[in-house]
């Protein structure tokens, strides 16, 4: 991934954050021995992001789509209190096999269920209402995940998704993953039944916060208590959103 941000700069960034403990710094240790693209996995400062939105969000079920060797859902399991839950969903048995040691390990890994299968699968076997949900799996489902997911969040919880600036091919897309990216983003920055903010925290960390009106679970419903104010830009018909 191309740098956006000074590595000394980062470095210092790092240094001001909340550190790993030893059982994170073997598990990306491990990870970059024997996985194949092990940068997917999160760096320090996400993680400890992620964990402090656990903690804001005051979240008590949080759902991530993309496991891999399960540091993300390690550091967002730290930031759930007793009695939390962390469900998790990977379908590599490989990338299994690890975060099941490092799970064992921790004692926050009792909070963590992995759910192996294709995460649109899982999804639709959830009941529960979700406060937070990570969205860190293939890309060409994005919009899908977001979509399948939405109407399971709570009004007032939140869904973040990693890589959507994605190395910066967005300015510039070629392929299809570049396009689900760009068609992700588009997605959320029109959708009335959330707030948000795109960051440009390691690959770009977009933001989703569900507004609490009635109705917030169907577009329908959101269309009936808002403005039909729209605008142009960039030759694209863009939503404007107004007060939840
Ligand atoms: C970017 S990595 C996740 C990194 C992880 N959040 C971390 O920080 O360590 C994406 C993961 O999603 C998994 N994945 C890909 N397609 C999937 C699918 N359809 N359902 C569930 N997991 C999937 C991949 O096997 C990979 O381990």
């Amino acid at each position: 991934m191309d740098r956006f941000i000074d590595v000394a700069v980062e470095q210092f960034a790092r240094d001001h954050t909340e550190p790993e403990t030893d059982l994170y710094t073997r598990l990306r240790e491990e990870t970059y021995r024997v996985m194949k693209s092990p940068q997917m996995q999160v760096d320090l400062i996400e993680g400890r992001f992620l964990k402090m939105l656990v903690r804001l969000t005051g979240a008590r079920v949080v759902l991530e789509l993309g496991m891999f060797t399960g540091y993300s859902a390690l550091m967002m399991a730290e930031g759930l209190p007793e009695g939390g839950r962390l469900i998790t969903c990977e379908i590599d048995p490989k990338a299994e096999a690890i975060a099941r040691r490092y799970f064992a390990e921790s004692p926050h890994g009792n909070k963590i269920t992995i759910r192996m299968g294709p995460a649109l699968e899982t999804i639709k076997t959830l009941t529960d209402p979700l406060d937070l949900v990570f969205i860190d799996a293939d890309k060409s489902n994005y919009a899908n995940y977001y979509e399948a997911c939405l109407p399971l969040v709570r009004p007032g919880g939140l869904i973040v998704a990693d890589n959507v600036l994605w190395s910066g091919k967005v300015l510039h897309p070629n392929d299809a993953n570049d396009h689900a990216i760009v068609a992700f983003n588009r997605l959320v920055q029109s959708d009335r039944r959330v707030e948000n903010v795109c960051l440009t925290v390691r690959d770009g960390m977009m933001l989703a916060w569900k507004r609490r009106f009635a109705g917030a679970n169907s577009t329908a419903g959101v269309r009936e208590r808002e403005d039909a104010s729209r605008t142009r830009e960039a030759g694209d018909s863009v939503l404007v959103k107004t007060e939840g």
